[in-house]
This record gives C-alpha cells, sequence and structure tokens, in this order.
C-alpha cells in the first residue's frame, strides 16, 4: 500500500471494501455530466464474468513486458470503474489502488470483495492522491478521452509513475486506419450518441441494448462466420469485428459506453504518441491489434 499525500474527505465504510473520498472541489479537468453518466451506468453493469475478464484483459496487458509481473509492483488503476482491469491484474502483482470520482467506487467495492490487495479512493485524475514516482505502473483504460483535456489528464497520470516504471492506456481511435466508409458509418453512429446520451438512464440502457442487438450482435457474428470461411483479413476490415468472439454482456456494456456517454474524444496513432512524449514517456509501444490504440510507455 502507498501512503495517501493528502487527507481523505471521509471514508466510506460499505460492507465490502472501505472507500476513501477526496476532495474534487478544485479539480478542473472533469466533465461532471459524463462522471454522473458512469456512475449509473457502472452500479448496473456492475458484474463482469472471469472469462470475460480473462480474455478482453490479455488484449489490453498484452503490451506490458511479461517480465513485469511480480509480487513487488504497486500498481494504479485511474478511471477504474467497475474494477474489472484491476481484478485481471490483482494476482498478478502486489498492490492496487484504484480511483475513480463516481458512484463506481461503490460497483467496485463490491466486485473487489475477495482482494485483499486493492483499495478504492473516490478521487479525479486532476487531483490523485498520492506522491508523484510513486507507482510502477499506472493505467488508464477508457477513460481519458472522457476528460476535457486529454493531454493535461496523462501528464497527471504520468507524473504518479516511478522513473522507468510503465505508463499503460486506451483511448478511442480516430479511425486512423480505417476506409472512407468506414469512417462515414461512425460519423453517421455519433450522430446517434449526440441524442442517446442526451436521454434519461433508464431510457438510454434500453436504447443501448436494442443497438446491442440489432447492430453489434448480427455484425459480430457476420465477421466470425467471414473469418471462420477463411477469410480472416476482410473480417478483420470489417465494422463491430473485434465482438465476433465476445460474450452478448460485453456488447451491451460497450453500446452503452459508446452511445451513452456525453463526452467522448478521438485520436490518431500520431496523436497519442506525441501525448505521451509532451507527459515524458519513452519506448512508446502503440499495440498494432486491438482495441485500438492501446500503448505503452516507460517513463523517462
Ligand atoms: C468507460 S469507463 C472505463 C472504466 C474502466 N477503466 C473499464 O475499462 O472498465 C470510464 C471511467 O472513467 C471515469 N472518469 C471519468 N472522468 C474521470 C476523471 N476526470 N478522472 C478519473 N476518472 C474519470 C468514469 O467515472 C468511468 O468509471
Amino acid at each position: 500500500m502507498i501512503d495517501y499525500s493528502k487527507q481523505p474527505i471521509t471514508s466510506i465504510q460499505t460492507e465490502f471494501h472501505p472507500i476513501f473520498e477526496f476532495s474534487m472541489a478544485e479539480s478542473e479537468n472533469i466533465d461532471k455530466v459524463t462522471v454522473q453518466s458512469f456512475g449509473e451506468e457502472w452500479l448496473k453493469f456492475n458484474s463482469f464474468s472471469k472469462a470475460d475478464i480473462n480474455q478482453i484483459g490479455l488484449d489490453y496487458f498484452d503490451i506490458l513486458p511479461s517480465d513485469f509481473f511480480s509480487p513487488h509492483k504497486k500498481v494504479l488503476d485511474v478511471g477504474c470503474g467497475t474494477g474489472r482491469w484491476a481484478s485481471y491484474m490483482a494476482d498478478k502483482v502486489g498492490f492496487i489502488e484504484c480511483i475513480d470520482p463516481s458512484d463506481a467506487v461503490f460497483a467496485a467495492s463490491r466486485f473487489l470483495n475477495e482482494y485483499k490487495n486493492i483499495r478504492i479512493s473516490r478521487a479525479d485524475v486532476d487531483n490523485i492522491p498520492f506522491n508523484n514516482d510513486s507507482f510502477d505502473l499506472v493505467y488508464s483504460l477508457g477513460v481519458l478521452h472522457h476528460i476535457p483535456d486529454t493531454s493535461a489528464a496523462m501528464v497527471k497520470c504520468v507524473e504518479k509513475v516511478k522513473k522507468g516504471g510503465y505508463f499503460l492506456v486506451y483511448l478511442y481511435y480516430s479511425l486512423d486506419n480505417r476506409a472512407v466508409g468506414y469512417k462515414l458509418l461512425f460519423k453517421l453512429s455519433n450522430l446517434f450518441r449526440a441524442v442517446i446520451s442526451k436521454m434519461p438512464s433508464g431510457l438510454k440502457r434500453i436504447i443501448c441494448d436494442l443497438i446491442a442487438f440489432g447492430v453489434y450482435y448480427p455484425l459480430a457474428k457476420i465477421s466470425r462466420l467471414v473469418e471462420k470461411i477463411g477469410l480472416k483479413s476482410i473480417s478483420k476490415k470489417m465494422p463491430l469485428s473485434y465482438y465476433g468472439d465476445k460474450s452478448f454482456w460485453i456488447m451491451k456494456n460497450d453500446a452503452l459506453d459508446r452511445f451513452g456517454t456525453p463526452l467522448e474524444q478521438r485520436f490518431s496513432k500520431k496523436q497519442i504518441i506525441e501525448m505521451m512524449e509532451k507527459s515524458g514517456l519513452k519506448n512508446i509501444v502503440v499495440s498494432n491489434s486491438e482495441p485500438y490504440w492501446h500503448a505503452i510507455g516507460q517513463k523517462a
């Protein structure tokens, strides 16, 4: 465990992990509507199967050097949501600090209950309550593109990494590796997002479930079929092919994430490398496999 660098304003004793709450009064780089929307989302999507976590966890953490894993390593999960990636990492490292500003911390407290080497704090990226140079690894998966100034948020994350330690990030891609038709389809889907993300949470969830059922599921299964008949390179170019081997639960969750979130930004591989360099990272690797783009760098 790593000592906090400031005092929590309160500690909430839940039935599960206690939650330490930090003041966000001075945080400027935060979209409060988006945070509230995620709180509602994660309190409903509060459980994931071990099979789903292990399958997708491998997709994200494939770029972490295999000799990184050790019981001495201290890790920070920024924007933990339910804590599903902390559950993936828990038996591979020594300790994990999970932070999130939303009500998701209550879902995380329950979901991570069995892990004794995890602590949960309610805090945001603008006020991470640890000294700089504290962690062997800081990761933030699917979070920083929901923050107004993604580049500034990345700097705050990297500050907490020890020299020589790693920062791993997943940011929505700007479809920079896709054909024109794919990009047009995306622009169309963004119009739907503009409307759906403003709906009340119950209605939003119903619509997103319908999108998962009517769009994600069939497209994922068609691309899977195309792959099975030996046309893998074509299937990989099809929209939503990533979900070909994923569960329907994951499709529902990602549809809600994609269409229900008010603020999302997208970045090209080049922009991500520039932001990572600006944050003080070297040896940057952007994975060429999905999910696009996930990247890792080492603190200089
Ligand atoms: C798409 S979810 C990803 C959650 C988790 N990393 C995962 O992949 O399951 C985005 C998370 O970022 C959190 N978040 C939003 N704004 C944030 C901020 N300013 N600082 C830290 N986390 C934030 C949300 O509360 C939400 O739980």
